[in-house]
């Protein structure tokens, strides 16, 4: 497939849209970025990289670090881990609170922030330094040693992160948070605040377009089973109260955050990751959507 020439010629359309989106702005941190970026990576299971715009520009890839941490704990914990969090999409966006008391604090997934928060407590307990930990994974599966967390972005959020202490408070209530919620919320607001580009991105989720086997070590992080699940759970719930519509125009699993990022997987083909800050309605890229649209429109290749 000529994936170059297809991710060159839809950077050049999408570029040309009137870009609908607006920028996050209740971590005050990320509205210092220009809106202008716009970059696409997609790395084949061949190993072949293909990339434009702004791909190795590195950016704070948020709620995608979501999906990391729940692996981690999914490859731990094997499936005691749905007796924490559940796995059904939750059509609401990724901030709600309002199932947690009718399901008696038991999110319904990892990735609405409810489900976040409950993940990180289980990195809190499991890790001795579950900050160094994640940090040290995420070089490893993007090969890439010059990848930090953002302080000032990390302090930013926890500056305003009400809804985030709220939640974590409210779960706990519920017995399902056991460490000290200052210490979820800290793990959570850095594991947020990692910064990383596109072509990053797309070598760290290789690993769900390969079976669960890390690429370059052929080491087997998760079983085939568990990465079946994980990408039945971007699928369902990487979009939050989207999820619908990216299944509906997109056909492949991803996950994205409000940094602007968006990541999609065609399981034992591709990796795909885009970049551009300006998030529609839904708190999702709005160039994001568009792109990945396109890609699979053009290349007549998705899950379904
Ligand atoms: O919890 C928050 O509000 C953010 N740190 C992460 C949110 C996020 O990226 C939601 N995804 N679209």
């Amino acid at each position: 497939m000529e994936y170059q020439s297809i991710i060159n010629s839809i950077y050049k359309e999408v570029s040309l849209l009137e870009n609908k989106g607006t920028i996050a702005d209740y971590i005050p941190e990320l509205q210092k970025i220009n809106t202008d970026k716009f970059g696409i990576a997609l790395i084949d299971n061949f190993q072949n990289r293909y990339s434009i715009g702004n791909a190795t520009e590195q950016f704070s890839i948020q709620s995608i670090s979501k999906v990391i941490t729940t692996s981690i704990i999914f490859s731990k914990m094997g499936n005691d881990l749905w007796q924490r969090v559940g796995f059904e999409p939750s059509g609401n966006a990724f901030n709600s609170l309002v199932q947690l008391e009718y399901e008696n604090g038991i999110p319904r997934n990892p990735f609405i922030n409810a489900g976040a928060l409950v993940i990180a407590d289980l990195m809190v307990s499991h890790f001795e330094n579950p900050k160094e930990y994640f940090l040290s994974f995420m070089k490893e599966l993007s090969e890439n040693e010059n990848i930090e967390y953002n302080e000032t972005v990390a302090q930013s959020e926890k500056e305003n992160g009400y809804r985030n202490a709220a939640l974590v408070n409210y779960i706990k209530s519920f017995h399902n948070i056991q460490n000290h919620p200052d210490d979820v919320l800290d793990f959570y607001f850095h594991q947020c605040s990692i910064e990383m580009s596109c072509l990053d991105l797309a070598k760290v989720f290789q690993v769900f377009s390969n079976n669960g086997i890390v690429p370059k070590t052929k080491f087997k992080f998760l079983t085939t089973s568990q990465c079946k699940r994980m990408n039945a759970l971007m699928q369902m719930c990487g979009f939050y109260d989207q999820a619908g519509e990216f299944t509906f125009k997109v056909g492949l699993p991803g996950k994205s955050g409000v940094g602007g990022g968006v990541v999609a997987i065609y399981p034992n083909h591709y990796t795909v990751a885009v970049w551009s800050p300006k998030l529609n309605k839904k708190g999702n890229s709005y160039y994001g959507l568009e792109t990945l649209e396109r890609l699979t429109t053009i290349t007549e290749a998705s899950i379904f």
